[in-house]
């Protein structure tokens, strides 16, 4: 009988074309975006996330803005495959399994003032693009120089078969609010955004992409440094104390996002596209924090007091020099495995953690396939 059933469930999922779930086996992972998904590009060009980043997981600060692994770090685990280590750094990098292209502060679309001005990464997703083409040649030619390439470089048929992951697109929603513009400003910019998003993701496509893993942006409006850099609008809040507007209008960056990546689908056949949902998985932390393992969602774990726990001149890991004694003022919390945010603006390992194994078997995906699935489209 369970064999009989089982033997009918086959046929009807070969009659649907539904992709059983053999997984994709992807041997690298290309990864473009911003300080949700930045493991160590930052750090390499601009200075060193300072402890206690990395204290929970690493040990020691590892290039990520929390305590531990990032999301995208749960994703090359769950693949079998090394962690990712940035394309800008020099130093002990093995890009046999992937690289990675994001910074914390990137955009999608350029800003116009220096890091130093804005706080924004230049890598933004225009300039990542230039990277990954000139890792695509480069990476070849060095190759072929035989030696220790071989053993660093990925051979040229990976870049079709590996998984190219995204998460972009909170900076380009701040650096509008953190430049005084109104939500109306904010919201007509969005159409020029997916237009690059758009261009962008077509050009890694023509570089030999064809498996898009994207997710979408999520509740800013739940994060400290929102809530405490733009107070007027952040006044108005939802029933569990986010900016109700900020999340408002990432959910409209989302739904355009959403949109867009449909439209890529039609333009990109040969192509699989995976829209994630990540903002429902990060909302879910601040709005039902006990049944998850988590308290005080609002309140960041790294930082230096006020109602958040967040200040922008002190941030996680800042010191101040006292009797030629650097003393830290921006501590951790004592148990960052129940926080979910942990320095104002970014996630804790356990919150990320949380985000993959939520995301991880499809649930929030569209089409719902399983990330280990994800280069293969459902056609129903
Ligand atoms: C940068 O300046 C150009 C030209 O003035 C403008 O069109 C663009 O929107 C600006 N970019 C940002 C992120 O403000
Ligand atoms: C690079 O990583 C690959 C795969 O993990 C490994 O086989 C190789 O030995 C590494 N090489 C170096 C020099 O780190
Ligand atoms: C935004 O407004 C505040 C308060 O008026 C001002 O101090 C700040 O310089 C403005 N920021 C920008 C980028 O214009
Ligand atoms: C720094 O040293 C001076 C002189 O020894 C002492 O009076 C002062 O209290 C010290 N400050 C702190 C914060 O330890």
């Amino acid at each position: 009988m369970a064999s009989y059933q089982a033997l009918l469930t086959l046929t009807i999922l070969l009659l649907l074309n539904v992709p059983l779930a053999t997984p994709c086996n992807f041997p690298a992972i290309f990864n473009f975006g911003d300080s949700n998904s930045d493991t160590g590009g930052l750090s390499a060009a601009f200075g060193a996330a300072p402890p206690p980043n990395g204290e929970t997981f690493f040990k020691r600060p590892a290039g990520r803005y929390s305590d531990g692994r990032l999301v995208i770090d749960f994703i090359a685990n769950s693949l079998g495959l090394p962690y990712l280590n940035a394309y800008l750094d020099s130093i002990g990098t093995n890009f046999s399994h992937g690289a990675n292209f994001a910074t914390a502060g990137s955009t999608i679309r350029r800003e116009n003032r220096t890091l130093f001005q804005s706080g924004y990464s230049p890598f933004s997703l225009d300039v990542q693009t230039w990277q990954f083409n000139q890792f695509t040649s480069r990476s070849q030619y060095a190759y072929e120089k035989g030696g220790v390439y071989k053993e660093i470089l990925p051979t040229q048929d990976i870049y079709s078969k590996a998984l190219y992951t995204f998460d972009i697109g909170q900076n380009d929603l701040t650096s509008g609010y953190f430049s005084n513009m109104t939500t109306r400003e904010v919201i007509d910019y969005l159409p020029d955004l997916m237009q690059r998003f758009t261009n962008l993701v077509q050009a890694i496509y023509d570089l030999g992409a064809r498996n898009f893993w994207i997710h979408n942006t999520g509740p800013i409006g739940c994060l400290p440094y929102v809530l405490v850099r733009v107070p007027t609008i952040a006044a108005k809040k939802d029933q569990i104390g986010c900016g109700k507007v900020f999340n408002e209008v990432a959910q409209l960056f989302n739904a355009k996002l959403k949109e867009t990546v449909g439209q890529l689908r039609k333009e990109l056949p040969s192509a699989t596209l995976i829209y994630v949902d990540v903002y429902s998985v990060k909302y879910e932390m601040f709005k039902n924090p006990g049944k998850h393992g988590f308290e005080n969602p609002l309140v960041s774990c790294c930082g230096h007091g006020g109602k958040y726990n967040y200040d922008v001149n002190v941030g996680c890991g800042a010191t101040i020099r006292v009797n030629n004694t650097d003393i830290l003022l921006g501590k951790s919390c004592p148990d960052p495995l129940k926080k979910v945010c942990w320095d104002g603006i970014h996630y804790t390992e356990a919150a990320n953690r949380f985000i993959f194994e939520q995301i991880a078997d499809g649930k929030y995906s569209d089409p719902p396939v399983p990330l280990n699935s994800a280069c293969k489209s459902l056609q129903l």
